[in-house]
């Protein structure tokens, strides 16, 4: 990490996102889908968000966009560069101080040709052709989305969330589709942006990609942060404190692929208590109750075996 002590940029705290569901019969509830999120990402820093597919995280980048579809509420704060925000202010910091490369690249409006949707609002044609020719669109300028391969399609994001030059980039799963050169050298684009002293959330289920860049890794697990660990805490599984972040290193290719048996439980089926016990194997009758996260070893986990003294 070139930029080092960078102030805060973004700061989420107890981060919870419900869904007003609809019961059989009259009665409506809110099914509780993400809780216990605590991330932030500081000037010159890589934070990777890691989890399997339902885990929370594009919920999470919803959340701070403020782009949740209108059945669902959240709870908790969202802080940028030390202001709250409500729902007005972050009208004005997205797509400005805070970008998107969204998850799904059906997000380009199909009638917008290439360049003109890389130039966006500000319509500076100086800096959207050097963003063309940065990522190979050059030739691409006057294509329709639906003329562009997948990969063309994942750079035409990447080069649009770029153009606003903002502070912080949340990216959603940006790589697949992508070759592995392109995807390493989008990963390397987001280490030279967050060395300018700005700010990358990069959400991914690839550990291995994320480790390539990231400065610190967040794992989610059924809607809970279950670990935030240094990426370096990856070069051995001791030095990683939960059990299912544990589970995630020996399932990693270098560390031999071994897979974690079970499955991740769905909204509707978890219980009070660790999210993790059906497949953990050092449950004990006290994960049955509420964990709180905490800070070990320049970390945080929320797991019995790391209780401060006295809650154990
Ligand atoms: N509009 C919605 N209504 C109800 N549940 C939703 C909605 N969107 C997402 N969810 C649920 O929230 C959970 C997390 O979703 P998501 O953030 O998309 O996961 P990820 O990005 O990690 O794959 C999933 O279990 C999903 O079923
Ligand atoms: S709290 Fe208990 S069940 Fe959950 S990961 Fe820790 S030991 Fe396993
Ligand atoms: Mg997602």
């Amino acid at each position: 990490m070139e930029y080092e002590n960078g102030k805060p940029i973004l700061e989420i705290e107890h981060l919870s996102v419900s869904f007003l569901r609809y019961k059989k019969g009259f009665g409506q509830d809110f099914l509780p889908v993400i809780s216990g999120l605590d991330v932030d990402v500081s000037e010159g820093e890589i934070v990777a968000v890691v989890g399997a597919s339902g885990s929370g995280k594009s919920l999470l980048a919803h959340a701070v966009l403020g782009l949740l579809p209108s059945n669902a509420v959240w709870n908790g704060e969202i802080s940028f560069r030390g202001e709250r925000l409500d729902g007005k202010r972050l009208e004005k910091l997205r797509g400005k101080k805070i970008a998107l490369v969204p998850q799904n690249v059906e997000s380009l409006d199909p009638l917008m040709k290439v360049g003109r949707q890389v130039r966006g609002v500000s319509g500076r044609g100086g800096r959207q052709r050097e963003l063309l020719r940065q990522y190979g669109l050059s030739e691409a300028e006057g294509y329709y989305p639906f003329e562009c391969s997948g990969g063309m399609c994942r750079r035409i994001l990447l080069a649009t969330a770029l153009m606003e030059d903002p502070d912080l980039i949340i990216a959603d799963e940006p790589t697949p589709g992508l070759d592995p050169a392109l995807a390493k050298k989008a990963m390397k684009d987001f280490r030279s942006f967050a060395d300018k002293g700005k700010g990358v959330l990069l959400i991914t289920h690839d550990i291995e990609l994320a480790l390539e860049v990231a400065d610190r890794i967040t794992v989610f697990y059924a809607g809970t942060m279950v670990e935030e660990a240094l990426a370096a805490d990856f070069a051995s599984e001791t030095l990683l404190r939960h059990p299912y972040t544990r589970a995630l290193w020996r399932a990693m290719p270098r560390n031999g692929f071994q897979p974690i048996a079970g499955n991740q439980p769905y909204a509707g089926e978890i219980s009070e208590g660790c999210v993790f016990r059906p497949r953990c194997a050092h449950a004990v009758p006290a994960c049955q109750e509420a964990i709180p996260l905490n800070k070990v070893r320049g970390g945080r986990v929320r797991c019995v075996r790391h209780l401060p003294e006295g809650l154990a």
